[in-house]
């Protein structure tokens, strides 16, 4: 009593990045490796609401949850949008008198590399004041809560980061709705970052600008985008691994006709396939970031991560592609 925790993970998009924006289908896989914990602390006296915010970035992976607690101030290096959603949750509540509460947040995603860093953070917050209060909040609750927080940090958001980073296995954004698709074969996804920042509001800001100038370039990409994203999509249900790396070369290739990918992304790329991973491309936002690669087994992703590491200096996880992978 009188403390709540929530968690959620990063993750990287598979097929759609950009195209989702507009509404064509995208297809994202959590990272279950890079988590995010949130921890909140009620305060019996000595104020409402809000007290004490803090954000603490530890090693990717799982936090160890062996961090202080917060001092009692507040830090200005915390997101508006964490901020804002903690105020929503409490005065929602309806809570005649609103607690005061302390928040850590201690996030293991690394920050700024398109691995939904800030919606894994906003999600694990928004569990940890569920658990607090006792709200039993909906998962469409917490989805619109944690969305609200994206378009505060981000802008315009198509909602994948912040399903993808509360699910277990892959999700599907098409048409509205989301799902759940199943997985025809275990496969094995090596995160390679590239050490540069993803660019993910700037590139978004660049396709819109691009786009009004010339609108038909819009169609032909959002045409190509939901093909792709379609048939890998059907190579993922039927297990057909090596047809669906093929894909997300394709898928980087489209992006990068857009001038979405930097040197060493492309770089990336290139030497994932010549290390014989079955597909390639850069993930989220762009302009930096992360890139993935597929291969069939974890043997085959250590290998490449461990390649990755020893000829280009990226730090590597993997996030399994796992068949009958179930909540
Ligand atoms: O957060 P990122 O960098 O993984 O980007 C998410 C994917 C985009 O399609 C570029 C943006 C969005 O809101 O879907």
């Amino acid at each position: 009593p009188g403390t709540g925790t929530g968690t959620a993970h990063g993750k990287v998009v598979l097929l759609g990045e950009h195209a989702v924006v507009y509404g064509a289908p995208a297809l994202a896989l959590p990272v279950p490796a890079l988590g995010c914990r949130a921890r909140v602390v009620r305060r019996d006296q000595g104020g409402h609401g809000l007290l004490g915010l803090r954000m603490v970035q530890v090693q990717p992976g799982m936090p160890s949850g062996v961090a202080p607690l917060p001092p009692h101030t507040q830090e200005s290096s915390v997101p508006e949008g964490l901020r804002t959603l903690t105020e929503t949750v409490l005065r929602d509540a309806g809570l005649r008198s609103l607690p005061g509460v302390d928040v850590l947040v201690e996030s293991g995603v690394p920050p700024a590399r398109g691995l939904g860093s800030s919606a894994a953070c906003a999600r694990s917050l928004a569990l940890a004041l569920d658990d607090l209060l006792g709200l039993q909040l909906s998962a469409d609750a917490v989805f619109h809560r944690v969305q609200a927080s994206e378009k505060a940090a981000h802008g315009r958001a198509s909602g994948i980061d912040a399903l993808a980073t509360g699910s277990r296995r892959p999700v599907l954004l098409a048409d509205g709705h989301i799902s759940n698709p199943p997985v025809g074969a275990d496969g094995w996804i090596t995160v390679a970052d590239s050490g540069s920042g993803a660019g993910t509001r700037k590139a978004v800001a660049m396709l819109r600008d691009g786009f009004a100038r010339d609108p038909g370039s819009r169609e032909v990409f959002l045409h190509r985008s939901a093909t792709l994203t379609r048939a890998g999509l059907r190579d993922m249900e039927r297990g057909r691994l090596e047809a669906l790396g093929g894909r997300l070369t394709d898928c980087h290739t489209l992006l990068a006709g857009l001038g979405l990918t930097t040197g060493r992304t492309d770089r990336l790329v290139d030497a994932a396939l010549r290390a014989g991973a079955l597909g390639a491309k850069m993930s989220g936002g762009g302009l930096g970031g992360c890139v993935i690669a597929l291969t069939a087994t974890e043997r085959a992703a250590d290998a490449l991560a461990a390649q990755l590491t020893a000829e280009h200096g990226a730090r590597c996880w993997r996030a399994p592609l796992a068949k009958g992978e179930r909540h």
